[in-house]
């Protein structure tokens, strides 16, 4: 399992030191949380952050965009250091363009799927994906509740991946903590997102590596 700690929850005024502390915690990738006030009622940040995040650390860089017209953004964000960049199947027209222009630059290529947007909207473009990205949330905020009817939807995903002999990694995203994130790694998931499970706590290398214990 990589644990993915989402900034969204952090402390922007010492980003690089919350980001040292969780790799220090044994984090794999930082999750990056971009909203953009249209896709999701909230803003959060855009590539000049992504650019000094990129300077101060080697972690991989894992950007969740929640913005409409993603298409338009994707070469500023690799361009600004994205490792791994998602796209809401829900905020986008052109998909497979989208996903081709992501693998075009050389990015790992996710789609995330809200709660309620179901498995099949990726039957046609699952072979060509690096990962899903499962939202356990509705998107726009940090510390809610994870929505336990996700935890099938992982299952299922694995599932198919599984009877597809895809490739592609299941990534989780919303209200996991160390009460759930052992179903969530059970049910399939590769990748787990931890905002407020992290940042919320006081020493966030220590609570990533309580989120980690917890998954094993
Ligand atoms: C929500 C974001 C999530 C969120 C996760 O829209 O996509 O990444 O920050 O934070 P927690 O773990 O606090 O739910
Ligand atoms: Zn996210």
């Amino acid at each position: 399992m990589i644990l993915a700690p989402s900034i969204l929850s952090s402390d922007f005024s010492r980003l690089a030191e919350q980001v040292a502390e969780v790799k220090r915690g044994g984090a794999g990738m930082v999750h990056v949380d971009v909203m953009d006030g249209h896709f999701v009622p909230n803003i959060t940040l855009g590539p000049p952050i992504v650019r000094s995040l990129r300077k101060a650390t080697d972690l991989p860089l894992d950007c969740h965009l929640m913005i409409e017209n993603a298409e338009r953004w994707v070469d500023a964000f690799v361009d600004a250091g994205a490792d791994w960049v998602s796209v809401h199947v829900e905020a986008l027209v052109h998909l497979e363009r989208t996903v081709a222009q992501i693998k075009g630059r050389g990015a790992k290529a996710g789609v995330a799927l809200n709660p309620a947007t179901p498995l099949s909207a990726l039957e046609e473009i699952l072979p060509e994906l690096d990962f899903v990205l499962v939202m356990s949330v509705n998107p726009g905020f940090g510390g809610q509740g994870f929505i336990p009817s996700c935890l099938d939807k992982v299952r299922r995903a694995r599932a198919q991946i599984r009877e597809r002999g895809l490739s592609c990694q299941i990534e989780v995203d919303g209200g996991v903590d160390a009460s759930n994130v052992a179903a969530v790694v059970q049910a399939g998931a590769d990748v787990i997102v931890a905002g407020n499970a992290i940042y919320g706590q006081a020493d966030a290398a220590a609570a990533a590596r309580r989120l980690i214990e917890a998954a094993r």
